[in-house]
């Protein structure tokens, strides 16, 4: 059959359904395809979603060439790190450097309609001392689970899951070599373990199915010096994946897309002491949460599976970027939103610079033909040489774009269009 013979209408219909590389191909075939992008804007927003790695929302009231303007200024306003507006906002007391931003404010919203027990208490092995007693917790809901790891001052940490509608612990509490937890699936999470050195990943039966969780793979890291060890790691990907659908169900009208949670980074912000050094240095471990579900085996195993340990030189090198983060640093776990990074100066007193890393292939494809000199294609390894047996060459690359901002900030968080930046001199501000 003859594609060209095809109504218009059904080419757009075929076009929709191609992959990134594939519809760019197809523009440099003849003068018809690339025209029939170009006087298409469904073919064109279609494609410019897929590159910037959201799901549009069908249910968006919005034209689609509102939408395709929207996702092009929210793209290039990323690109370049020049907000369109910023707003000032007070904070009514000092910040403890919690989550609650400013000291006795805490985030607190009305009940989820659909939780049954707002409130679900947590059964502790002993009696709390609440005059002594440290709580940490790292928590994530996705589908049915509510994943909640908690450590109370030095005691072990615990993973606990509850259905967050009926308030049930769906198993006994399994123990947790630390409180770092991402969310792959609804019902995988990943969990870097800090005594053996690996990222365990768990898979969570839904209630229905019954059987306990069960550990399905184990990742190594990267070995260190035998004079250095992990203090600490704490994890990040957002946004989180939905159950049963791209979009979140009860998203709203006026919303045009949504960033994929397939497409997102992880985040490892891991801390390592060395022998000689009475500081911990903080290193960025960066990986597509898509890549770690493509290492798995088959579903069908995972109810039954001994996990089987993948060397680091199996998985690691081309899939991760490690880098030191010195100079730049996150005060908060909450410095990445799809496949961007956030970091701040880490220069007290100084006016910050602000430094985005992008981890988007298709951004990164075309600054490299474009020959722009901010594709970063891994990292300098002086520093890593200190704490790691070896350094890494294979790096998975990252767009970078710096701006200077005119204060200093201790702390920055992002979301899929704003970042915030936390003021000391009791002020925050969101551009
Ligand atoms: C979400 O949508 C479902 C139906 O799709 C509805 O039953 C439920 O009440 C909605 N929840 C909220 C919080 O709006
Ligand atoms: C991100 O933050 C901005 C500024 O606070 C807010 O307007 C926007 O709704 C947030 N995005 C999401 C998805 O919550």
């Amino acid at each position: 059959m003859d594609l060209l013979a095809l109504p218009t209408e059904v080419l757009v219909l075929i076009f929709l359904n191609l992959s990134v590389s594939d519809s760019l191909h197809i523009q440099s075939v003849n003068r018809l395809f690339r025209s029939l992008y170009q006087d298409s804007l469904q073919l064109q927003y279609a494609l410019e979603c897929q590159i910037a790695g959201v799901h549009d929302n069908p249910r968006c009231s919005l034209p689609i060439q509102y939408r395709l303007r929207m996702l092009r200024d929210r793209e290039s306003s990323w690109d370049s790190l020049v907000p369109t507006s910023r707003e000032d906002v007070q904070l009514p007391t000092r910040t403890s450097g919690h989550y609650d931003l400013a000291r006795e404010h805490f985030f607190l919203g009305d009940p989820h309609p659909m939780a049954a027990k707002p409130l679900i208490p947590i059964h502790y092995e002993r009696p709390m001392q609440p005059s002594n007693d440290q709580v940490h917790v790292s928590v994530e809901a996705c589908g049915e689970n509510l994943f909640l790891a908690v450590r109370i001052s030095d005691d072990p940490s615990w993973l606990y899951v509850f259905s967050w509608q009926t308030g049930e612990l769906k198993f006994d509490p399994i123990g947790f070599p630390n409180l770092g937890l991402v969310v792959l699936r609804h019902d995988i999470i990943l969990n870097p373990n800090i005594r053996n050195h690996c990222l365990d990943i768990y898979y969570v039966p839904a209630s229905s199915s019954g059987g306990p969780i069960n550990r399905i793979a184990r990742l190594c890291l990267p070995a260190l010096k035998d004079d250095a060890n992990t203090w600490d790691i704490q994890c990040r990907a957002a946004p989180n994946p939905t159950e049963d659908s791209t979009l979140p169900r009860n998203i709203s009208a006026s919303i045009p897309f949504v960033d994929r949670a397939d497409c997102a980074i992880i985040l490892l912000t891991w801390q390592i002491h060395r022998d000689d050094n009475e500081f911990v240095t903080p290193f960025s471990f960066v990986v597509h949460r898509q890549s770690i579900l493509d290492l798995l085996p088959p579903e069908m195993e995972w109810p039954s599976l001994q996990a089987q340990t993948t060397a680091w030189d199996f998985w690691g090198p081309s899939r991760t970027c490690l880098f030191n983060n010195m100079r730049f640093a996150e005060g908060y776990i909450t410095a990445t939103n799809g496949q961007r990074y956030i970091l701040h100066s880490a220069e007290p007193r100084q006016k910050s610079q602000l430094r985005l890393l992008d981890f988007n292939r298709y951004k990164i494809k075309r600054s490299l033909a474009k020959g722009s000199p901010r594709v970063q294609l891994g990292m300098q390894s002086e520093p890593l040489n200190h704490f790691f047996a070896q350094s890494e060459t294979d790096a998975l690359p990252f767009l970078e774009i710096v701006a200077d901002v005119d204060r200093s900030y201790h702390g920055v968080m992002i979301n899929d269009s704003a970042i915030l930046g936390l003021n000391s001199a009791q002020s925050s501000s969101r551009g």
